[in-house]
């Protein structure tokens, strides 16, 4: 069992997961020229906040995780909203080619730190795109690791320096890559309110392929 699977039920009932979706969206919308033509794939998309955030800015979305408790409950959302624009699948884009691919535009929402190597993801993200499509991949800014409380989350990374993270999407072959603080969310810690950055990365898949 994936470890997400048991909170997909109630990962909506926190409303701050909708908040920050919606500033995202927001911000992904003021970077990236958004087009209602565009097919997108949100990868680990959990119950599919982000995609639902985007959905009237960009054509068809796919919504792919390798947690199939998220899975079912982003299906089943999909289905209660008759929205066929949106469609879920479980699938890890690492060995999978997701169905529609080639995708104009890859986003994602606080994933990439549950990743273990982030420059080979995003390498195996590069190949489902077209030239010229673009990422826009949000993750929790570099933290002291009380961002989660629960010791039972395989967190590879406690956020990440916005360098770092450029250089990592660059060296995956991404272009025009830029790294910016957009949003911050605030937890309580230790009866404390705690602030965590959240990065917005956004970057472009080269046009043309230039061969030796
Ligand atoms: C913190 S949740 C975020 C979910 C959603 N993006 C949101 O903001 O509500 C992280 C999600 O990434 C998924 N995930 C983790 N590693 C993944 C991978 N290698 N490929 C696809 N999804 C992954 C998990 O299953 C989980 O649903």
């Amino acid at each position: 069992m994936n470890r997400f699977d048991g909170m997909a039920g109630t990962w909506e009932a926190n409303p701050s997961r909708a908040e920050r979706a919606r500033v995202t969206a927001d911000a992904i919308a003021a970077r990236v020229p958004l087009q209602r033509t565009w097919s997108a794939i949100d990868v680990g998309s959990g119950t599919g906040l982000l995609s639902r955030m985007l959905a009237d800015r960009v054509g068809r979305i796919l919504l792919a995780d390798t947690s199939q408790g998220m899975t079912e409950v982003a299906a089943q959302m999909i289905a209660a909203s008759g929205d066929d624009q949106l469609s879920a699948v479980c699938l890890d884009v690492t060995t999978d080619t997701p169905p529609g691919a080639p995708f104009d535009l890859a986003v994602s929402l606080l994933m990439l730190h549950h990743v273990k190597d982030v420059e080979g993801f995003l390498e195996s993200v590069l190949c489902h795109l077209e030239p010229g499509g673009y990422i826009a991949f949000a993750d929790l800014a570099a933290e002291d690791g009380t961002f989660h409380e629960d010791p039972a989350e395989e967190v590879f990374h406690h956020g990440f320096e916005p360098d770092h993270l450029a250089a990592m999407a660059t060296s995956a072959g991404f272009v025009g890559v830029s790294v910016e603080e957009v949003h911050q969310m605030v937890k309580k810690r230790s009866g404390q309110d705690t602030s965590y950055g959240l990065l917005l990365l956004t970057g472009r898949v080269p046009v043309t392929v230039t061969t030796p």
